[in-house]
């Protein structure tokens, strides 16, 4: 496949081969756990990585593969290892690459839980992490010059759509031999790839976009053969494996990812335009906009701005409780990145595991709503907002 595809033609066609065994269009699913042999001498070369093969599906699996070399072609890697949800990625990403003689530097913007292993879980076991303000790049390289052997980054962020510039601190980290890592869960490899900017590491919660139909939980680490091979062990021993069946949908969510991120694309940038100028929006949140300060970084580092984006209501949390529910075209739920718009407080969805008082700390407005804009048609999603703010 010729390098200058675009993503579509890349999400339907990179290593979808027709099954050699019966032509089936459609890969099969390996829905098995284990894999029988005929010979002890076999066996024995596949459990020792010297022939192909697999031997039991917690280790590796037929379905499962073709959607990491799927996805680590889909985002420049190497090589990705898949887990059961994003937080098993990004918690097995972490506990693969740090122990107590390592530090890690982080941003406060990240994902709830992300931010939680930083601020808890990490500290617990003796690494020492230093959690930055986002938009602060000073702080940030300050925190890398006093030791930085992981680099921990989301962008957007979730879920005031914070960019940070992934080239910048990249080579800045990698002056110390950090490991740089960016969750690309907003981006998705239509709109970024994070490795074309110097990251080491490329993490996906595919339960959002990369699913886009509330169907699946997955999670995904893309790298080059060597990291990936470190957080394929842990990911072996500690088990926390993506199952055949959800590999299976996730390559099916696959062939559409690059028109649904089009889309997504789309209405996202008409309701942050549309949202900016009503009167009851006090503040919207999108990389889109030129208002917004991480606009001039996401043009040199996205080729599309994502479908989320939030916004805050001048009659602050008591106004939420009551435009939320007046909406036609959205879920209140906790999810993103699907086909159906949906709509959340950070305070019941992205940073619920957090404390009023450490959401306020992370710098994430209490009355603010998270709108991921689904596929459906703008104009009808613009008429939604329009008739739920004149309500309020
Ligand atoms: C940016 C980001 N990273 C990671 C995660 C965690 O993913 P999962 O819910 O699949 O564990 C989420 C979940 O919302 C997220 O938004």
């Amino acid at each position: 496949m010729s390098n200058n595809s675009g993503p579509s033609t890349r999400s339907i066609h990179l290593h979808s081969k027709a099954d050699p065994a019966t032509g089936a269009v459609v890969p099969p699913i390996y829905d098995n756990a284990a894999f029988a042999y005929k010979d002890v001498d076999t066996m024995l070369a596949v459990a020792l990585g010297e022939k192909p093969g697999n031997i039991y599906s917690r280790n590796t699996n037929p379905t499962v593969d073709l959607f990491e070399n799927k996805m680590a072609r889909l985002e420049g890697a190497k090589r990705a290892t898949a887990f059961s949800t994003g937080m098993a990625a990004i918690h097995g990403t972490l506990f693969a690459l740090l122990d107590p003689s390592k530090r890690a530097v982080s941003i406060k913007d990240t994902y709830g839980a992300s931010y939680l292993h930083f601020t808890k879980i990490l500290p617990r076991f003796g690494i020492d992490c230093a959690v930055c303000e986002t938009e602060e790049t000073d702080g940030i390289l300050k925190e890398i010059d006093k030791g930085c052997d992981l680099l921990y980054l989301e962008t957007p962020t979730n879920p005031t759509l914070k960019i940070v510039d992934i080239d910048f601190l990249s080579r800045y980290a990698h002056k110390k031999d950090a490991v740089v890592i960016v969750d690309n869960t907003f981006g998705t490899p239509v709109n970024q790839n994070p490795i074309e900017f110097g990251a080491d590491l490329v993490i996906h919660s595919a339960t959002k976009f990369i699913n886009g139909h509330s169907d699946v939980l997955g999670g995904l680490v893309c790298g080059s053969d060597e990291i990936i091979k470190k957080i394929f062990e842990y990911r072996e021993i500690t088990g926390a494996s993506l199952s055949a069946q959800n590999a299976h949908l996730l390559l099916r969510s696959l062939k559409t990812l690059g028109l649904r991120v089009e889309r997504h694309n789309k209405n996202a940038l008409k309701i942050a335009r549309f949202l900016e100028n009503q009167p009851q929006v006090d503040r919207v949140f999108y990389p889109g906009l030129s208002s917004n300060t991480g606009h001039e970084v996401a043009k040199k580092q996205m080729r599309g701005f994502g479908g989320v984006l939030s916004f805050s209501l001048k009659g602050g949390y008591e106004a939420i409780k009551r435009f939320l529910p007046s909406l036609q075209y959205a879920y209140m739920a906790a999810n993103l990145g699907q086909v159906e718009t949906v709509v959340g407080t950070p305070a019941t969805t992205s940073h619920v595991e957090l404390t009023a008082r450490e959401r306020t700390q992370a710098g994430i407005p209490e009355g603010l709503v998270r709108y991921s804009a689904g596929i459906e048609d703008s104009q009808d999603l613009i008429d939604d907002i329009m008739q739920a703010l004149q309500k309020l």
